[in-house]
């Protein structure tokens, strides 16, 4: 039997390993295409990316592959996160800057909005902003997104055929610091459910999702960038660690921040240790594009209309469940039939959800109307809210 443990659990972790790894000094040698390395992260100039793409010569590819040779390894095997300066005009970015606070201003009042990590009042977050952007102003839109270093950092990081999203977020003065997490996929779940999950998934999950962020205003360190623990995400039962009070304390110890300048870019591997900092200034607004970039393997082969199999299913279902209960065969059936995923979601309407940070999946959906020995009208009734729900 290996010693490796493959589905570990609390007991396993070790802070002293983890204080050790985070203690990797970030050499500038190591990363010879940044400008400069501060606070332990590499910095690189938006310009130097755009040379490598102005042209299709032999040269100028190789030097494209070099840089994303490097990002790559800088967000795998190194300090885990990177700055870009300079990568989105300042204009450009102001544009969406007043589009942002419009759409915010709009939803005010709407219903309450919740933030999954800050108190109530303490910031502003725009949920799905990636598409309401779009819609709002379409010409600002694609400026905003005509980014080719933009694409280039999300390549070295998933190759080609990626997905964006992004939520804004606008830290207020006096917005406290947020706790340490990781990010999506397992950042989203509970402790227990992440357990769940064979430790190989948990790492191999940080290839699926790039991190990234966009300042909107300038962001001194007195306004609260986010705090970042390089070489974190390297720590490989950290999905299990980072809720723990002797790993916060490696943090506390260890974290950096880096001032961002409006138009600056950071991205980060989502299993990089992180959190927003405290705004301490008088009356600096902190307001970040917070993207959110997708690998195009996250998705199955066949599409499957679940709801439906669901609705076809449910009366067989009933009947073995009446007659046996929750026997293991039939949470197998319950799992192999409903989408156990509740994401891509809409966080505007299921954000927050009391006790997690998911919402309710369509497998537990399913295990709610069995239990309770829903009639068939209701089901479908609740299916049927469950994809308005979804939908964005
Ligand atoms: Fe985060």
């Amino acid at each position: 039997m290996t010693a490796i443990r493959h589905f570990p659990t609390r007991a396993d972790l070790d802070p002293g390993a983890f204080e050790a790894l985070v203690k990797t000094p970030t050499r500038a040698e190591d990363w010879p295409l940044a400008e400069r390395v501060e606070a332990g992260i590499p910095i690189y100039a938006a310009a130097c990316a755009r040379d490598c793409l102005e042209r299709d010569d032999s040269e100028t590819n190789a030097r494209r592959r070099a840089l994303l040779e490097e990002w790559h390894h800088c967000l795998a095997q190194g300090p885990g996160v990177l700055a870009i300066t300079g990568m989105v005009e300042g204009a450009v970015v102001d544009r969406a800057t007043e589009t942002f606070l419009a759409l915010i201003e709009a939803e005010r009042g709407i219903g309450q909005r919740g933030d999954h990590f800050a108190a109530a009042g303490a910031n502003d977050r725009l949920w799905n902003a990636f598409q309401k952007h779009g819609e709002a102003d379409p010409d600002g839109f694609v400026c905003y997104y005509a980014n080719p270093v933009l694409a280039l950092v999300a390549k070295a990081w998933l190759g080609p055929g990626y997905q964006l999203t992004s939520q804004v977020n606008v830290v207020k003065p006096g917005g406290r610091a947020q706790l340490p997490h990781r990010d999506y996929h397992l950042g989203f779940l509970s402790e227990a459910q992440a357990l769940d999950y064979p430790l190989g998934q948990q790492v191999a999950s940080q290839y699926l999702t790039l991190q990234g962020a966009v300042a909107h205003d300038d962001m001194p360190l007195e306004s609260g960038p986010t705090q970042l623990l390089p070489h974190s995400q390297r720590y490989a039962e950290g999905y299990l660690a980072y809720r723990d009070p002797a790993f916060q304390e490696v943090f506390a110890r260890h974290r950096v921040q880096l001032p961002l300048a409006k138009g600056d870019g950071l991205f980060f591997n989502p299993a990089l240790f992180h959190a927003a900092g405290d705004n301490d200034s008088q009356h600096r607004r902190r307001m970040a594009n917070l993207l959110q970039i997708s690998s195009a393997f996250g998705r199955a082969m066949e599409s499957v209309d679940n709801a439906r199999l669901i609705r076809k299913c449910y009366a067989a279902l009933t009947t073995r469940f009446q007659r046996g209960g929750w026997t293991p065969q039939t949470h197998a059936c319950v799992d192999a039939l409903a989408e156990s995923y509740p994401f891509p979601a809409n966080l505007d309407r299921t954000a927050p959800r009391a006790g997690g940070l998911a919402p309710e999946s369509q497998r537990e959906l399913l295990a709610r109307a069995l239990t309770e020995a829903w009639p068939e009208t209701q089901l479908h009734d609740a299916l049927a809210c469950l994809a308005r729900a979804r939908c964005a």
